[in-house]
């Protein structure tokens, strides 16, 4: 990996959930440029305008590129995926199937090009079918397309647990696998409070509430919205995990990964505890499972394959 001062991170769609990821990716100085495409003409250019006359405030160093060019992308070491059309209300993540899959498809045909060496991490719903998608136009090994999910649905377990408990939210630790979707699988039993297991602080009715709300987290936010869905916990979940890899941090992170064997799963990308450092997915981590959850995860293996066989009938992998 190249060293900060040469690092470039390109953020793929310049919606809500990409200009806070180049937001986030500019303060937080994880890369020396900060690419960020959309097709839509002036409008990522005026967003690394507006980021980069804010440097002077905030103290960072980095430099937003705002681009419709997919030149300008070129050798970037990640690349954060996010653009495609949000769910609406009523809609679910599957019902962007065709018209995501077709900006991804484009997408990947001009990373696979210009970055050959990238870590691409994809936030483009629905999550698990297009990084299927992803790494089957790009061709790049398995360990470099990853997944964001899993660390936005923890985060938002992490939060209904600080709600219930009133306890410092950085104390608290969760873990959400399986797909990014209805069949997504909250682990109760890693769920702490600073080592603490929450099953013990709340009862077991309130525990299966949080699950709940967690699962339909992102459609919550949808009904509020109205028009839209999640920016903010999205992009930083995204960006965190683009910290982990460029800064080799070795953090243990839930995201999509490309199954091979792990878990009992072969060939299937689902959200699952993994290392990322410098080579992205360094490691799967094989965490003991109930029984219920292992159905659960079956489940959504399931699921994510019923969504990669629609995208194979439409011809797109
Ligand atoms: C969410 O869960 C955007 O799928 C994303 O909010």
């Amino acid at each position: 990996m190249a060293s900060i001062q040469s690092r470039k991170v390109t953020v793929v769609g310049a919606g809500f959930v990409g200009s806070t990821c180049a937001q986030l990716a500019a303060f937080k100085n994880l890369a020396s440029e900060v690419v960020l495409i959309d097709v839509l003409e002036g409008r990522p250019q005026g967003i690394a305008l507006d980021l980069n006359q804010s440097a002077a405030v905030e103290g960072f160093q980095a430099r937003v590129i705002g681009t419709n060019d997919p030149a300008d992308t070129a050798d970037s070491d990640v690349v954060i995926m996010t653009a495609g059309r949000p769910r609406k209300p009523g809609m679910s993540r599957s019902d962007l199937l065709e018209v995501n899959g077709r900006i991804v498809a484009t997408v990947a045909e001009y990373v696979r090009r210009l970055s050959p060496e990238a870590i691409v991490i994809v936030v483009t719903n629905p999550l698990d079918s297009m990084v299927s998608l992803m790494r089957h136009c790009l061709g790049f090994p398995a360990r470099r397309v990853i997944g964001m999910a899993g660390v936005l649905d923890s985060s938002r377990f992490c939060w209904f647990i600080r709600e219930e408990t009133g306890a410092a939210v950085q104390d608290v630790n969760a873990m959400v696998l399986g797909a990014h979707g209805d069949s997504m699988v909250p682990m109760p039993n890693y769920c702490t409070v600073n080592g603490v297991q929450v099953a013990d602080l709340v009862k077991a009715d309130r525990m299966d509430a949080m699950a709940d709300r967690t699962r339909h987290g992102g459609a919550e936010i949808v009904g509020l919205l109205k028009t839209g869905s999640a920016w903010y916990a999205p992009a930083s979940s995204a960006v965190a995990m683009a910290e982990s890899i460029l800064n080799d941090a070795q953090r243990l992170m839930p995201c999509a990964c490309l199954m091979n064997g792990e878990f009992g799963f072969e060939g299937v990308y689902m959200g699952v505890p993994a290392i990322l450092g410098s080579e992205g997915v360094q490691r799967i981590v094989e965490v003991p499972l109930t029984a219920e959850a292992r159905a659960q995860l079956q489940k959504t293996a399931g699921a994510v394959q019923n969504d990669v066989e629609a995208l194979r009938d439409l011809g797109l992998m």
